[in-house]
C-alpha cells in the first residue's frame, strides 16, 4: 500500500515532464520557425524609394500578359500600305486578270468600276463580289488596308482617290 503510494507520485512527475517538454517544446519550435520564414520573406523585401517606381512594378507584374501580343500584332499591322497589301494578296488574280479579275494599270478595265465610286469600290473589295473574294481572301487584312489596296489600284488606273 505504502509502496504503491511512494511510486505513483515519481512516475507521474517524470511523465508529466515528458509531456511538458515534448507537448511545449515542438509546437515552440514550429512557431519559431513560422517567424523566422516571415522575417526571411520580410527581408528579402527591398522598398523602393520613389513611390511612382514602385508603382510602376506593381503595374508590370500584374498587367496582363495578352496585352503584349495585341501591341505587337497592331504594330506589324500598321506597317501594310497599299502597295504591300496589293503585292502579298490581290496581285495573284489582278497582275494576270485570272478569273476576269481588272487588270492593274488597265484603265478600260478599271474605269467603269471607278466610275461606281471609291466608296463602293472598297465594299466590294472587303464583302467579295462575284468571283472576287472577300478581302481578297485574306480574312486578316483590315478595313483600311483593303481600301488602302483598292486605292492603290484605282490610283494605277487613273483614278484620282
Ligand atoms: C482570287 C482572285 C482575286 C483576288 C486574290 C483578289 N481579287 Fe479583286 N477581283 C477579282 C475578280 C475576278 C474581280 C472581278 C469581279 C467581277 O466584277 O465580276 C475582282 C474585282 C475587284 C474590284 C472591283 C470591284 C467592283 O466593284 O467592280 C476591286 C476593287 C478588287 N477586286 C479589289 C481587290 C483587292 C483590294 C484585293 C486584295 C486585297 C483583291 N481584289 C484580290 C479577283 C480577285
Amino acid at each position: 500500500m505504502s509502496d504503491q503510494h511512494d511510486d505513483f507520485p515519481k512516475t507521474n512527475i517524470s511523465q508529466v515532464l515528458i509531456a511538458i517538454l515534448g507537448g511545449l517544446l515542438a509546437p515552440l519550435l514550429a512557431i519559431i520557425l513560422v517567424v523566422k520564414l516571415f522575417m526571411g520573406i520580410d527581408e528579402a523585401q527591398v522598398p523602393d524609394a520613389d513611390p511612382a517606381i514602385a508603382m510602376a512594378k506593381v503595374e508590370e507584374r500584374i498587367k496582363p500578359v495578352a496585352q503584349v501580343e495585341v501591341v505587337a500584332a497592331d504594330a506589324v499591322k500598321v506597317a501594310l500600305s497599299g502597295d504591300q497589301v496589293y503585292q502579298q494578296n490581290c496581285l495573284a488574280c489582278h497582275a494576270s486578270g485570272a478569273m476576269g479579275a481588272p487588270m492593274l494599270g488597265d484603265k478600260a478595265a478599271w474605269s467603269p468600276r471607278i466610275a461606281q465610286g471609291k466608296d463602293t469600290l472598297v465594299k466590294h473589295a472587303i464583302e467579295g463580289i462575284r468571283m472576287m473574294p472577300a478581302r481578297g481572301g485574306n480574312a486578316a487584312l483590315s478595313d483600311e488596308e483593303v481600301a488602302s489596296a483598292v486605292t492603290y489600284m484605282a490610283n494605277e488606273a487613273g483614278a484620282g482617290f
